[in-house]
């Protein structure tokens, strides 16, 4: 499946879960897989792109022939990175589950339970792809929108509030599996819903809407 359709672009993809310390041993996360983001680092790598993915947490190899990889615990450090790569980009591809909140204060030590409950506060991350959209200049934004209910709604709020070129929405209880259903949303609003397939094919239908999506600029 080899092609070169993406030949010369620089496309930086997040990916995997953020883990948010609280203390030594422990860890606010979630149950995203990173399977999604790897497949279209790989797809985009097999394409010809030049590819900065950079990761949170996963338990997946990492793809063959990227220009870049970078490893990363925290959504502070993933916006670190992403921040520091986005300016060189073409296509800004989100697709890590960064966690929206983080502990207000890491505690050196390890938490000692007592007999009372415990309250902890969160503070707000920042939304990295919110962000960059912020800064867009020439790059292309994909983002994702894993929902359990109002899918596309949802999705379409997202697209909107994150001037995103394209949206890709899809049910979030699926999480981890190695197939998907999604429905790939342009900011026109049109879209195309794509049944039941592996990750790895869905990432060739995801980069094949941003080449048109680039061949329309
Ligand atoms: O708003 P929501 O988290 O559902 O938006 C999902 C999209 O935004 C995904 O593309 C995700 O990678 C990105 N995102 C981000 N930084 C956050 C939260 C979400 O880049 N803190």
């Amino acid at each position: 499946n080899f092609d070169t359709t993406l030949k010369g672009k620089k496309i930086l993809i997040t990916s995997g879960r953020t883990k948010e310390n609280i203390d030594p041993v422990r860890y606010l996360s979630n149950n995203s897989s990173g399977k999604m983001g790897y497949s279209i680092a790989q797809a985009a790598a097999d394409m010809g792109a030049d590819v900065t993915l950079i990761s949170g947490s996963t338990d997946l190899k990492i793809p063959n022939g990227l220009k870049n990889f970078i490893s990363v615990e925290s959504a502070l450090e993933m916006y670190e990175k992403v921040d520091e790569y986005f300016k060189n980009t073409d296509i800004f591809i989100a697709c890590a589950a960064v966690a929206d909140y983080r502990p207000k204060e890491y505690k050196k030590e390890k938490i000692k339970k007592s007999d009372s409950d415990l309250v902890m506060e969160l503070v707000r991350n920042p939304d990295i792809l919110l962000e960059m959209s912020k800064k867009k200049e020439k790059q292309l934004l994909v983002g994702f929108a894993a929902e359990t209910n109002d899918i596309r709604e949802n999705a379409l709020k997202k697209l909107g509030k994150k001037n995103l070129d394209i949206i890709v929405a899809n049910n979030a209880s699926v999480m981890g599996s190695d197939e998907n259903v999604i429905e790939i949303i342009r900011k026109d609003r049109t879209s195309v819903e794509i049944s039941q397939k592996s990750k790895m094919e869905l990432a060739y239908d995801i980069l094949s809407e941003v080449v048109c999506e680039l061949e329309k600029r």
